[in-house]
């Protein structure tokens, strides 16, 4: 089941009469930049942990065969490493779009990994909205992901090109590596 975050999303106000803002991108944000950016950064937030526990409708899924994306669950001591965009207000309106099945803006720190921290803003699909799955073996999600696809492509691509994008900014991901490895045998 879909459920539209956007009027949710466009009442916030954290940031109002603020020329530009920091946001924190852990999944698909991290490989497919298609907005606008004045600066990106390798970044970090605390206590959240990436899981591929989303449900999703409009992107990698249909309405009657979701596929899976990331999302971020709350886990103590726990660091989510990813990518940090400087971005203008205006581009909250495509985010917004992108991100409308269950993802809510939330404030939160963001860490630079070369040092410093700002407050920004992440995408974050809590388990109270209606496209949430939850928790499965990382087997299961694989086949889930392997047999899904939507208006964006595959399901497939979009955790392949994750564990790629992670690899490549030298980041351990293991849930995230254990399901690609899963994808692969099921090739
Ligand atoms: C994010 O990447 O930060 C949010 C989830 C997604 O769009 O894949």
């Amino acid at each position: 089941m879909s459920h539209n975050t956007i009027a949710i999303n466009q009442r916030m106000d954290k940031f109002d009469g603020h020329h530009r803002v920091w946001l924190f991108g852990y999944g698909s944000l991290i490989f497919k930049a298609d907005f606008p950016f004045i600066e990106r950064r390798p970044a970090h937030i605390d206590n959240w942990t990436r899981r591929f526990w989303q449900g999703s409708h409009d992107h990698r899924g249909t309405e009657t065969a979701p596929g899976r994306v990331a999302t971020l669950v709350p886990q103590e001591g726990a660091r989510c490493a990813g990518m940090a965009y400087l971005i203008t207000p205006e581009v909250f309106a495509h985010l917004d779009h992108r991100e409308k099945n269950g993802y809510l803006r939330l404030a939160i720190d963001i860490h630079f990994e070369a040092g410093g921290s700002e407050e920004g803003l992440v995408y974050i699909a809590t388990e109270d909205n209606a496209a949430f799955l939850g928790e499965a073996p990382e087997l299961d999600i694989a086949r889930q992901i392997a047999s899904s696809r939507g208006p964006s492509g595959a399901n497939r691509d979009y955790l392949v090109d994750l564990a790629h994008a992670l690899r490549e900014m030298g980041l351990d991901d293991p849930h995230v590596f254990e399901i690609e490895q899963h994808l692969a045998q099921l090739d």
